[in-house]
């Protein structure tokens, strides 16, 4: 039975939602593999609205919704999201939500941590979503961190509390904050603890059994490829790995399950948080992007920053996380333009390059060379079918299709799930 992995291949924010909600609800599982509540996504069902942040697409419909391994769980923000979305009547229980064991956790200590260094670091901050989830991954790799498991053992911690608190009070110290309340930290893991071990186990073995007995496993990425902590603009990125391949590292399932990868790929581009965007406008057709498209952060409600496509970056999106095939999304905030421009080089001190450079300061400065196409007048929103295309969107489809080296497999035309035109299904592939 096809996998379908879905990543996004620019700077998030493509509208995965959608997508994800769609393919969710022909899963037998959803499993999230990195990032944490820095995503964020708005699903739309009959007339409700739910948002989700660190939860599994799935959990909504009540298909079984795996966090995995690759995620840094802030068990504080998942019981208000339980407790946010079980108000709103969604069933969340040990049988459909299941928590890795080996999942460590975001601590007090680590947004603490993530604000101090963003308020420090004046013009050069990151940008980041302020909720510890550089810290906690930093923790992680430097073997420090305290994982869902130790919650079953919090009398027994005392090493790790031990190795962590005395890298925390030196950084803290370094800001001139007050050491770390050891005492009210246990106290609260103890109090969350009964909650998160609930749903902890070891979820690799969970999802083998799911996937011996032929099951359709959706893999939901967040962030976008840009954002990869080895591929994306570093530093300006996220800590975890974005690209495909971590689905079977932040899952504990091998390569070979994570089958079709969807890249999500918005029809222009966007970026919120700093770092550098060769395409960026900041002109009134930028704002018109940003008006028509709505670019506002789901988690943050910052202002997101827009510009032309940029196919040289996502083609290198395609390349490293061996897309399969893309879903175009928000074609219709294109619609009305008299001329569209696609990003289809960069020019960097006279050079001309086809790829982008991977220092910060080249990556500043590559000026995007532009192709420019005739726009439509017609209106692409809700289309369901080529023929209900303007000529001129199709042939902005082909271009972008052809620059980027990879096939389209789906548009989408409106946030309702039955805009779209597919023209290959992921799962059936
Ligand atoms: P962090 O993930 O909070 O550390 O933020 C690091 C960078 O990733 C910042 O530029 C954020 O704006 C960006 N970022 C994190 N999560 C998302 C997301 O879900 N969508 C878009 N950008 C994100």
């Amino acid at each position: 039975m096809a996998n379908v992995t879905v990543i996004g291949a620019q700077w998030g924010d493509e509208g995965k939602g959608k997508i994800v909600d769609w393919l969710a609800s022909r899963a037998d599982a959803v499993v999230r593999f990195q990032g944490g509540h820095n995503a964020g996504h708005t699903l739309v069902v009959g007339d409700q609205t739910y948002k989700l942040s660190l939860l599994p697409s799935g959990i909504v419909t009540g298909t079984l919704s795996i966090i995995g391994n690759g995620v840094v769980l802030d068990p504080w923000a998942l019981k208000a999201e339980v407790e946010k979305l079980s108000g709103q009547g969604v069933k969340i229980n040990p049988d459909n939500f299941a928590l890795a064991d080996n999942c460590p956790l975001i601590l007090p200590l680590h947004r603490d941590l993530d604000g101090l260094r963003e308020s420090a670091a004046g013009a050069g901050k990151i940008g980041t979503t302020g909720r510890g989830i550089g810290p906690a991954y930093e923790d992680k790799v430097g073997r420090r961190a305290i994982r869902v498991c130790d919650l079953a053992h919090l009398d027994a911690l005392d090493a790790q509390f031990d190795r962590l608190c005395a890298h925390h009070d030196a950084l803290r110290a370094g800001f001139g904050q007050k050491p770390v309340d050891r005492e009210a930290l246990l106290a609260d893991l103890r109090e969350i603890a009964p909650f998160v071990l609930q749903f902890a186990q070891p979820v690799w073995k969970r999802l083998q059994t799911v996937r011996k007995a032929g099951a359709r496993i959706l893999f939901e990425g967040a962030q976008g490829v840009l954002l990869d902590v080895d591929h994306g603009t570093y530093p300006f990125v996220t800590s975890s790995n974005t690209v495909s391949g971590t689905a079977a590292s932040g899952s504990g399932l091998g390569p070979s399950a994570t089958g079709f990868v969807l890249g999500i790929v918005k029809a222009y581009t966007t970026r919120v948080g700093s770092g550098p965007f060769p395409t960026e406008l900041s002109d009134e057709v930028g704002q018109r992007l940003g008006e028509r498209g709505h670019e506002f952060g789901t988690v943050t409600g910052r202002k997101r920053r827009c510009g032309w496509f940029d196919a040289v970056l996502t083609r290198q999106s395609c390349a490293i996380s061996g897309v399969t095939g893309i879903a175009l999304t928000k074609l219709d905030v294109l619609d009305g333009f008299d001329k569209v421009k696609i990003c289809t080089g960069y020019r960097l001190r006279g050079k001309v390059l086809d790829y982008y450079p991977a220092h910060a300061a080249d990556q500043a400065e590559v000026e995007p060379i532009y192709e420019e196409m005739d726009g439509w007048h017609g209106t692409t929103a809700g289309a369901r079918s080529w023929a209900d295309l303007p000529a001129q969107a199709i042939k902005y489809i082909q271009r972008v299709q052809e620059l980027i080296e990879t096939p389209v497999a789906l548009v989408s035309t409106s946030p309702e799930r039955e805009d779209t035109i597919l023209v290959r299904d992921p799962f059936l592939d």
